[in-house]
């Protein structure tokens, strides 16, 4: 059982191929959450695994506030007992910060342990801040190849139950997980920075690209409700580019997985 989340892509490419190579099924939180979807129940000996990416050095709060709740049942008929092998796969551009450190928590709050985690370089997608811009196309193919190696690995680690923990946490760690990302959180939801311009074609992709359900049209162009996550899947999905936060986009290009 894989619970994913994914903005742009590319965390739901690794979970399509974790759960490819473990012969699993995949759950889209954001879909489970709205539907109030918490309680399941693993087969004896089955994986709970979770893909995610890493929003400002740490899990998304949405994929934080989903563990929260989840109610997870082992085998057919026990409420308790074993505990199952439990691991997280994320997605980042560059490091993680203390993402390990924080899910451990939210797990072990829960009873369960970790057992396995492991992060993933994928294409930059977060371009909402100056100084912030997208990977070249030679450096994004760069990085899905690598990635294509590293979960070739560890989804035999998996297969095999190994415990493992293979993170890129960067520099200043403590810092940016417990100071920068709180302040990260307060913001997120803040779409009032979304707007489009006059090049939208009142084409309906943003709408349904966000994996939130937070934009309506109005009179053919989009409408943010005010319940967002910062995935910018509505900036990156527009096939005119007449999306932009604020002035902060300007200029920067577009990224989806699978985009050419
Ligand atoms: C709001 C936001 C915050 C991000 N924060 C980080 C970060 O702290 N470290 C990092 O390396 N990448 C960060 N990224 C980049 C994404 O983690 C990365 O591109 C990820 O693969 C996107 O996954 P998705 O396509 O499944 O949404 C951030 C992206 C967004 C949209
Ligand atoms: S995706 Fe772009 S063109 Fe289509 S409705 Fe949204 S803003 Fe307009
Ligand atoms: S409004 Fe845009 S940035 Fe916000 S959650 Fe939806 S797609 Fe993501």
């Amino acid at each position: 059982m894989i619970f994913y989340f994914s903005g742009c892509g590319n965390s739901k490419y690794v979970a399509e191929t974790i759960a490819a190579g473990l012969n699993d099924n995949l759950t889209f939180i954001p879909e489970a959450a709205r539907e109030g979807r918490y309680d399941y129940t693993l087969a004896e000996g089955e994986r709970l695994g979770f893909v995610f990416p890493v929003y400002s050095w740490a899990p998304p709060k949405l994929v934080l506030d989903f563990v929260k709740k989840l109610n997870i049942k082992v085998g057919p008929s026990t409420g308790s007992g074993t505990l199952p092998y439990i691991y997280f796969a994320c997605t980042c551009g560059d490091n993680c910060g203390l993402t390990e450190k924080v899910f451990r928590k939210a797990v072990e709050e829960k009873g369960w342990s970790l057992s396995a985690c492991f992060s993933v370089q994928m294409p930059e997608t977060y371009i909402g801040m100056a100084g912030f811009k997208l990977d070249t196309p030679e450096n994004a193919q760069l990085k899905i190849d690598r990635a294509n190696d590293l979960l070739k690995r560890n989804i035999t680690r998996l297969i095999n139950k190994e415990h493992f923990s293979e993170m890129v946490v960067g520099s200043l760690a403590w810092l940016k997980t417990y100071l920068v990302n709180p302040g990260f959180n307060r913001s997120a939801t803040d779409d009032s920075k979304y707007l489009s311009t006059e090049a939208c074609i009142h084409c309906g992709k943003c709408v349904e690209t966000c994996p939130l359900k937070n934009i309506t049209l109005e009179e053919g162009r989009p409408k943010w409700h005010g319940h967002c996550t910062m995935c910018m899947s509505c900036y990156h999905h527009c096939p005119v580019n007449a999306i932009q936060y604020g002035k902060a986009t300007a200029g920067k290009g577009q990224y989806y997985f699978g985009r050419r």
